[in-house]
């Protein structure tokens, strides 16, 4: 398998590199300006001579705040970057797996949201998701997961900035209605492969298992890595904020779960392993 992997710099691509290395599998990992998926032109001039197998699209832009400002730039990456990855896929005939969010639902529902529950992006980030994701769809030989929140090393990790707020001060404060489902690359990394070799296609949702309001996940980290700040959890209403954010959406792994035969690790199991690494590794948190 040739494996081609977009957005290099990220957190998720980043596990996808180190696994793949691990694996001995054939991969490249251009740099967003090589491999700017919003130019057809400069997306054709690697794929036409590497011919992968598969496209892992891990390129995006995540910035919620910001995309309410950056509309253009927003759509361009999460809707026509990704579009042409699909026409580029179609053309070439090349597996295309993509990723999406929970944010493309309204967080209205009671209970956790499965495949088939109707989007209804609040905000414009889960707009330009959703449009993207809709166009992957349209694409066959294709795979689409959605994520809560992905944690893996490097800055662009919410863990990450949550150190180093707790550096710079004593009390932190972090919403505690913020609900979702702490999702680590290294699990997203590790189902999305076994995916491939099972030659899945279409929309699944995966997820670590359980839920956790955005203090659990900062308090849990902070008490494994020994951090003893005080950290006071506080309404998300009390947060400056642009967005209009869906509060609590717990996404169902089941579909995913089955179809590959495995027990997807409850977040807190996989935070352990994740601060492990971190604490045995350091520049994996750069
Ligand atoms: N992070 C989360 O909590 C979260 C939650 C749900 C779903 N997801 C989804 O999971 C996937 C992976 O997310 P992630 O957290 O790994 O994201 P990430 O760390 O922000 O990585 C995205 C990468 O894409 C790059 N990029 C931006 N524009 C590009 C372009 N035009 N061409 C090529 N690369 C470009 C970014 O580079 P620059 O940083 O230099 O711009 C960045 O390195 C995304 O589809 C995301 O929507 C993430």
């Amino acid at each position: 398998m040739k494996v081609l992997i977009s957005g290099a710099s990220g957190q998720l691509a980043k596990s996808f590199i180190y696994e793949l290395n691990k694996r001995k599998i054939e991969f490249i990992a251009p740099s967003k300006e090589d491999f700017d998926i919003t130019s057809y032109y400069k997306i054709n001039k690697f794929i036409a001579p590497f011919r992968p197998d598969v496209i892992i699209n891990c390129a995006s832009y995540n910035d919620v705040e910001l995309a309410e400002k950056n509309t253009t730039q927003a759509i361009d990456i999460n809707y026509k970057g990704v579009k042409n990855l699909v026409q580029i896929s179609q053309l070439y005939n090349i597996k295309l797996v993509h990723f999406s969010t929970d944010y493309v639902f309204d967080g209205m529902k009671h209970s956790p949201y499965v495949e088939t529950d109707s989007p209804n992006p609040l905000n414009l980030y889960g707009k330009s998701k959703l449009a993207g994701e809709n166009e992957v769809m349209i694409y066959s030989n294709s795979l689409v997961f959605r994520h809560g929140w992905v944690i893996g090393y490097g800055k662009n990790s919410f863990l990450y900035k949550f150190t180093k707020w707790i550096q710079d001060e004593s009390v932190v404060k972090v919403p505690n209605d913020e609900i979702s489902v702490p999702t680590f690359t290294f699990d997203i990394v590790k189902y999305v492969l076994i995916a491939l070799d099972k030659k899945l296609t279409g929309l699944y949702h995966l997820t670590n298992s359980g839920k956790a309001s955005r203090y659990e996940l900062a308090d849990k980290y902070a008490k494994l890595m020994g951090f003893t700040n005080e950290i006071i959890p506080a309404p998300m209403a009390t947060f400056k904020t642009i967005v209009k954010r869906p509060l609590v959406i717990v996404m169902s792994n089941q579909k995913i779960s089955e179809a590959l035969g495995v027990s997807i690790p409850n977040w807190e199991d996989s935070l352990k392993i994740y601060c492990n690494a971190i604490r045995s590794n350091p520049d994996l948190r750069f």
